[in-house]
């Protein structure tokens, strides 16, 4: 009787989980399969934009100084991440998702620090590393391609860790945090550049319902502070966002014709959503900024709000 009730107990539940092993394994074919088309989309992308007079012509209208950056990153933006990271010429700085480095670079020749960065796609990465040399900053300057959440450097080994218009491009941003607070020494800084909701997106709106599936409604503080950060710093540069993008999307009606010939009409860089939905206040793009604690000690959070001007090309 007994021997009878146990067997369909004990079947159920080597199918139960055979049924989660299986469940794990589809979850992590599918992972493998989204990272490897994400890799392919943007290394064909850098590669197109490298690739596109067109392409280089309008970022050079659309951003006061153009350094290969795919994001909404100005060089103003890199001032302010130095100053409030509190970057110097001892320090060492992780650009997480770095792109073809641009950014980082910069960040080395204007506070003299080190700068090492990671990005998936190995066009990027070649051309970040071609840049640095021919800057002759190599010696202060390292670029490998991971894929993230994983980060492969050792604990306690950055000063600061930066990401600029990326951390929504990371499936798992749990583990991207606590990576972040392992690799940074205590007080280092975490500065993240990122668009994020402000109001609630209408799902019933398509191009809402596009924003919704990247941006966060809530700009990941409680990853953060799941992660043992302490304190949250905002900095919000939604103006900015505003302004940028609207020359973006002048820029590229523009050039519209010779830019879906050069990079194919997917890849020519309509920037009509981002512009809609910040001018009509549903998105923002902010800096955050927060600490790994010197010891544990209590929670902080504060607010301020900057508005950076984005400086005018010289005529
Ligand atoms: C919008 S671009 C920003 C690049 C750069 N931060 C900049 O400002 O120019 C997003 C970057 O994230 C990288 N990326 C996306 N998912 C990634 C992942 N899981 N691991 C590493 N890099 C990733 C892409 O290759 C791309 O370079």
């Amino acid at each position: 009787m007994e021997f009878q009730y146990r067997l369909p107990v004990r079947l159920a539940r080597v199918r139960a989980r055979f049924g989660l092993f299986l469940w794990d394994l589809a979850n992590k074919y599918l992972k493998t399969v989204e990272t490897s088309r994400l890799q392919r989309g943007f290394d064909e992308t850098f590669r197109r934009q490298a690739e596109s007079p067109t392409w280089r012509a309008v970022c050079g209208q659309v951003f006061d100084s153009y350094l290969g950056q795919l994001s909404f990153a100005t060089v103003a933006q890199i001032h302010l991440l130095a100053e409030k990271l509190h970057v110097n010429p001892q320090s060492n700085v992780l650009d997480l998702a770095c792109g073809t480095g641009g950014l980082g670079l910069y960040l080395a020749e204007l506070t003299g620090c080190h700068i090492n960065g990671v990005d998936m796609s190995p066009f990027a990465i070649k051309s970040a590393n071609k840049r640095a040399r021919s800057s002759g900053l190599a010696d202060r300057a390292r670029f490998e391609v991971g894929i993230l959440p994983d980060l492969s450097y050792e604990d306690c080994s950055f000063d600061a860790v930066m990401s600029i218009d990326s951390v929504y491009c990371i499936p798992d941003r749990a583990s991207l945090f606590r990576g972040c607070y392992r690799v940074l020494r205590p007080s280092g800084y975490l500065g993240i550049y990122t668009l994020y909701q402000r109001r609630n997106l209408l799902l019933e709106n398509p191009m809402h319902r596009r924003a919704f599936l990247w941006f966060p409604s809530q700009p990941y503080s409680n990853l953060i502070q799941r992660a043992g950060f302490k304190g949250l710093w905002k900095i919000d540069l939604t103006e900015d966002l505003i302004q940028l993008a609207k020359r973006w999307v002048d820029a590229i009606k523009e050039n519209r014709g010779s830019l879906e010939k050069e990079m194919g009409a997917a890849r020519a860089g309509d920037q009509t959503v981002a512009w809609s939905l910040a001018t009509e206040g549903y998105i923002g793009r902010a800096l955050f900024k927060t600490q790994r604690p010197a010891k544990a000690h209590t929670s902080q959070a504060k607010e301020e709000k900057v508005h950076l001007q984005i400086p005018m090309k010289a005529q």
